[in-house]
């Protein structure tokens, strides 16, 4: 195979990562983005297997094509048994893992090529020193890549919540002087980094790498578990560029394409989470400085203030006699999987010739498009589901506000409470509607660890259950 014919195959490539990226953006073309991704994938795989065996035949010897294969077959064949295993609310735990395993890549890479850069085509001869330039592009590279991995590792821990590690616990862990020890470290990578860049030390190089895996660690570590999705996307971003500055050092087109989409959607990504959350985004990057506003979820608050409450019977009641409703989804409606009864239940009453619209709050659940995916799964009609914009001035005239398992994406505190922790946040305007029906098991907070004015409003009725079955009590009750 040609360079050229190699070269235009990357290009190939990441046109479909592009396209995938365009899907990616919109429910309906999901699907179709999805397969770009795994067009683009399969051609850039093939082609560097094909580059690996040219590269290896130029040199004499095939035996490293056998490793590369073995290494396909492992990762591909764990890949698979992972996803199909993994649950839809565990998702974000299974990116912050593949995360990990792109950041280690690109540590191994980076040391691969300053051991042998010969054999990756950075230089002529192994007696020839690395450019520069190609030293600065393998620190950059090795020292985000570390700092990818501990960081991931310690995310994807936060995020399963099985293990006893303190580290791994859900709690932020703090001590006096993090942040300084961080900058402390942060300055030694640059300097030792520099110091590879011009001298090309290759005590300094190891020392980096070692620091950026412990830097990697203590920016996590501040931050609360239920923040973690946020940090997986940053550090989604940061495997990206670490990607990116490897494709630099090879020379490798197609990895400083998918590795800087990858790391500018990443950080695009983490923004709206953060700002639809109301965090401040540089805390984030920074690791830690904002986790004293939220985080609080765990241990949740219970309110003592009565409220009205009623049975699933009452609300299909007050459901069949709308004219229009709002479901709003939460977190609570993915706990219970209760998207398909929900499905049902939507089918009956538009049926029944009743105007169902279904409310979707950019953070709601605990994932990007968590809802989106959830209502997608049980096939409900794109045409049903608006987002949060889109529907807000819709609330003051419709007759039924459903919230299932949702909680601070409706809490009227964002608008009315300047000292609430999610004071600026935009929420669904659910407490305009003539009537709110709040589906959720009891007066626990959501990941705020807010109380909700909402749920004590005139207007109000709580249906205290499993989503699950409260779905399918008001299914029964309304057939
Ligand atoms: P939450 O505010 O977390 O509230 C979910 C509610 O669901 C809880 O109050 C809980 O109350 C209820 N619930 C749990 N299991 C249930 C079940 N089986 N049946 C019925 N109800 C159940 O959820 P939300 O309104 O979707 O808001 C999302 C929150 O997560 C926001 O604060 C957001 O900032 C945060 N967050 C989002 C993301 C992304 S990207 N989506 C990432 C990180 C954090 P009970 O225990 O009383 O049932």
């Amino acid at each position: 195979m040609s360079m050229n014919l190699i070269t235009l195959l990357y290009l190939v490539a990441s046109v479909c990562f592009i396209q995938a990226l365009k899907g990616l953006s919109h429910p309906t073309s999901s699907q179709r983005g999805n397969l770009f991704g795994m067009v683009g994938m399969t051609i850039a795989v093939l082609t560097t297997v094909a580059l690996i065996y040219k590269l290896a035949a130029q040199a004499g010897s095939s035996a490293g094509i056998g490793y590369v294969l073995v290494g396909l077959l492992a990762g591909g064949s764990a890949g698979t048994i992972m996803a199909k295993r993994v649950e839809m609310t565990k998702m974000p735990e299974l990116v912050a893992f593949m995360h990990s395993m792109i950041g280690l890549a690109a540590v191994f890479i980076a040391i691969a090529a300053v051991v042998e850069p010969q054999s990756l085509g950075i230089v002529a001869t192994i007696t020839d020193p690395i450019p520069a330039g190609n030293r600065l592009e393998l620190f950059l590279g090795a020292a985000i890549g570390a700092i990818t991995f501990s960081g991931s590792v310690i995310a994807f821990g936060k995020l399963s919540g099985k293990y006893k590690f303190r580290l791994f616990q859900g709690a932020p862990v703090r001590f006096n002087g993090q942040h300084q020890i961080n900058l402390v470290l942060g300055l030694a990578i640059l300097a030792l980094g520099l110091a590879y860049t011009f001298t090309g030390n290759l005590s300094a190089f190891a020392l980096l790498v070692a620091l950026a895996f412990v830097i990697g660690v203590l920016i996590i570590i501040p931050i609360g578990g239920a923040d973690m999705p946020v940090v997986v996307s940053m550090l989604n971003s940061y495997s990206g560029w670490a990607a990116a500055g490897i494709g630099f050092s090879l020379n490798n087109s197609m990895l400083i394409v998918a590795g800087s989409l990858v790391g500018s959607s990443g950080a695009i990504l983490s923004y709206i989470m953060c700002k639809a959350m109301n965090r401040s985004f540089f805390n984030v990057i920074l690791g830690g400085f904002g986790a004293e506003a939220g985080a609080t979820a765990a241990a949740g608050s219970q309110e003592q203030r009565p409220v009205k409450s009623g049975s699933a019977d009452d609300a299909a009641f007050m459901l069949s006699n709308a004219d229009s409703v709002i479901i709003v989804p939460g977190y609570g409606l993915a706990v219970a999987r209760a998207q398909h009864a929900l499905m049902e239940l939507t089918e009956k009453l538009t049926h029944r010739g009743i105007t169902v619209k279904y409310a979707i709050h950019p953070v709601a659940g605990r994932m990007p498009g968590h809802m989106n995916v959830l209502l997608a799964e049980a096939e409900v009609p794109y045409d049903q589901v608006f987002e949060m914009d889109d529907i807000n001035a819709e609330f003051g005239q419709t007759d039924v506000v459903l919230v299932l398992g949702a909680n601070d994406v409706v809490n009227p505190a964002a608008k009315t409470d300047p000292h609430s922790p999610i004071a600026g946040m935009p929420i669904l305007e659910a407490y305009k509607a003539r009537t709110v029906i709040v589906n959720k098991r009891s007066m626990a907070s959501g990941y705020a660890g807010l109380d909700n004015e909402l749920f004590y409003m005139d207007k109000s009725m709580m249906v205290f259950d499993d989503a699950k079955k409260v779905i399918e009590d008001m299914l029964k009750a309304v057939e």
